[in-house]
C-alpha cells in the first residue's frame, strides 16, 4: 500500500515537472517571438490625420464606479472627440447581468451615438465573457445589437454575427484625430486555451489639438514603453498622457518605479490608471508621480482633456 501510494506520488511530481517545463518553454517562446515580432515591425508616420479640441473619455465598465452605478474588472470606455464618438471595449459582462448595457442606459448613452467600436484584444474582461473570447468575436451582454452599420477594428481576426470586423494590424484612421496604434504582440498568459502563443493589443491613439497624442489602453500588456514608442513613431505631435490599463495587478508600487520614471520623461498632462488592472498600490504610485494631472478612472466618471 506504501508503496503505491508512494508511486503515484512519484507520478504526480513527474507529472507537474514536465507539464511546467513545458509550460516555461512555451513561455519563453512566446516572449522571443514577440521580441522579434517587435523589432521586426515598422511603422508609417501617419502623417496629418487632423486632430480634436476636446477629448472626453467616459468610463461605462471599471471597476470602481459612481454610486448608482455597476462596476465590474473589466474595460468599456466611450471615447468622444469633436466629430465622432468610439466604443472601445465593451467589459467582461461576468455575472451575465449584462452591466454595460445597464449602464449605458443609467448614463444616456445610445448605441446610435455611437460611430466606431475598437476592441483592445481578445480577453475575456474586454470582449464581454470567456464564450465570446474563445468564439473570437465580441458581446455587449443583453440583447444581441446589430452593429451592421457601425465600424469595427480589432487586433486580430474577430467576428461578429451581421458585421465584418477590421482587423487592424497596421495602424488605421478610424476619425480625424484618431488612429489605432496597429496591433502589438505581447506573450499570452492567459492558462489553459492560449498559454504560450501570442497575442495582441491596439491602443487608441488621439491628437488634441494645442497639446499632443492622448493613449487610450485596455490592459497595456504591451507595455506602457512600446505603446508611447509606437505614438512617437506615428505622430509629429509629442505624447501627452495616457488612460487606461497598464497591466500592473499585483504591484507593491515600487516594482513599477521604472515605468513611472519613463513615463516622466514625456511631462504627461494626463494620465489615469485603470483599477480594473492596476492594485491599489499602483495607482497609488501613479498618483504620487503626477499628482497634478492624475484623474481617477471610474464608471460614470467623465475624463475630459483639451479644450
Ligand atoms: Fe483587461
Amino acid at each position: 500500500m506504501k508503496r503505491v501510494f508512494l508511486l503515484v506520488n512519484a507520478l504526480l511530481a513527474l507529472v507537474v515537472i514536465v507539464g511546467g517545463s513545458m509550460l516555461w518553454l512555451r513561455h519563453n517562446q512566446a516572449v522571443a517571438q514577440v521580441d522579434q515580432a517587435w523589432a521586426n515591425t515598422t511603422v508609417q508616420p501617419l502623417g496629418d490625420i487632423g486632430s480634436t479640441r476636446s477629448l472626453t473619455i467616459l468610463p461605462l465598465i471599471e471597476r470602481n464606479t459612481e454610486p448608482g452605478l455597476s462596476g465590474e474588472p473589466g474595460v468599456s470606455y466611450l471615447v468622444t472627440t469633436d466629430s465622432a464618438t468610439i466604443l472601445f471595449d465593451v467589459g467582461y459582462n461576468a455575472d451575465g447581468s449584462a452591466p454595460l448595457r445597464r449602464n449605458m442606459d443609467a448614463l444616456d448613452v445610445g448605441l446610435e451615438s455611437v460611430d466606431a467600436l475598437v476592441i483592445s484584444h481578445l480577453h475575456l474582461d474586454h470582449v464581454g465573457g470567456w464564450q465570446p473570447m474563445i468564439q473570437h468575436t465580441f458581446n455587449l451582454g443583453g440583447e444581441p445589437v446589430d452593429l451592421a452599420d457601425m465600424p469595427i477594428y480589432t487586433p486580430v481576426d474577430m467576428t461578429y454575427p451581421g458585421s465584418t470586423p477590421t482587423t487592424a494590424s497596421q495602424p488605421t484612421v478610424i476619425a480625424p484625430g484618431v488612429a489605432t496604434s496597429g496591433s502589438i504582440a505581447f506573450p499570452e498568459l492567459f492558462p489553459i486555451v492560449l498559454f504560450g502563443d501570442p497575442n495582441y493589443e491596439q491602443s487608441l491613439l488621439i491628437q488634441v489639438e494645442g497639446y499632443g497624442i492622448v493613449a487610450i489602453s485596455g490592459c497595456g500588456h504591451p507595455t506602457l514603453q512600446k505603446i508611447l514608442t509606437r505614438a512617437d513613431a506615428l505622430f509629429e505631435q509629442p505624447v501627452v498622457g495616457i488612460v487606461g490599463g497598464l497591466h500592473y495587478p499585483n504591484s507593491d508600487g515600487k516594482d513599477i518605479q521604472p515605468n513611472i520614471a519613463y513615463l516622466e520623461g514625456y511631462n504627461p498632462q494626463i494620465v489615469g490608471l485603470s483599477p480594473h488592472d492596476s492594485s491599489p498600490a499602483a495607482i497609488q504610485a501613479f498618483r504620487n508621480a503626477f499628482p497634478d494631472v492624475y484623474r481617477d478612472v471610474a464608471v460614470g466618471q467623465a475624463i475630459t482633456f483639451g479644450a
